[in-house]
């Protein structure tokens, strides 16, 4: 009896311990969505996120194995759409909004998710990444469409070059303003004018 009350209250103690040291770290470090994730961080949320999928999601093989030219270039546009704003045409997640939330999005043409299974990769698309991001897309898509996304997902490492030409134009299309915002402002006004602008006078002020 002695030996269970001492191990309840140890337990107590510790779960203690390791709450107060969160809420310390959390009080030393805010919420602010601009501090880059730790190491640590990372892999304890991907290791949930792996705990929380369930090994029947996790070993689905995706149906569609053949991959005709239409199918293809239905999801290059479903993907450019839905997910461009936050992973880039090119899936490398270097876009203003991806580089600003917490965590980051990945670059997607790297082992840590071309090494998720097909089944991985569809429960993400399906169910999105709570507490991060990612939406949910499973009420939206149709389970054919998020198949095709996990199998462009795949190709995202090596594009072919007519694929790689179509995702960049569907993102900028040469007759708009681009959407990325990745364009050098250099490059959009060169020919424009000769005449080179008047020195920026003002001054600004950041509020930190
Ligand atoms: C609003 C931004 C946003 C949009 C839009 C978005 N994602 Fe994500 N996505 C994220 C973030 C952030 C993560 C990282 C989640 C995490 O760390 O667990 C992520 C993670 C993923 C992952 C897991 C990759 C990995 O290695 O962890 C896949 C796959 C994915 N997204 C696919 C998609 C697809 C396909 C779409 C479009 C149908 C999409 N995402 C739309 C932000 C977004």
């Amino acid at each position: 009896m002695r030996r269970i009350i001492v191990t309840v209250l140890v337990t107590l103690l510790v779960i203690a311990a390791v709450l107060g040291g969160l809420l310390w770290w959390m009080r030393g470090h805010g919420f602010s969505a601009r501090a880059e994730p730790a190491w640590m961080e990372k892999m304890m949320a991907r290791n949930a996120r792996k705990i929380a999928t369930p090994p029947d999601a996790i070993n689905l093989k995706n149906p569609r194995t053949t991959q005709t030219a239409e199918m293809i270039s239905e999801a290059d546009e479903h993907f450019v759409e839905h997910c461009g704003m936050c992973h880039g045409a090119d899936g490398k997640g270097k876009t203003l909004i991806g580089q600003n939330l917490y965590p980051r999005t990945p670059d997607m043409t790297l082992p840590d998710t071309q090494q998720l299974s097909d089944g991985e990769i569809y429960y993400i698309i399906s169910n999105g990444v709570r507490l991060t991001g990612m939406p949910a897309w499973g009420s939206e898509d149709k389970p054919e469409a998020i198949w095709d996304l996990v199998a462009l997902i795949r190709r995202l490492p090596k594009p072919s070059p007519e694929e790689s030409k179509r995702l960049e134009s569907l993102a900028n299309p040469p007759d708009e303003a681009p959407k990325d915002q990745t364009e050098k402002p250099d490059e959009k006004k060169r020919g424009e004018s000769e005449q080179p602008k008047p020195p920026h006078k003002h001054v600004h002020t950041h509020q930190r």
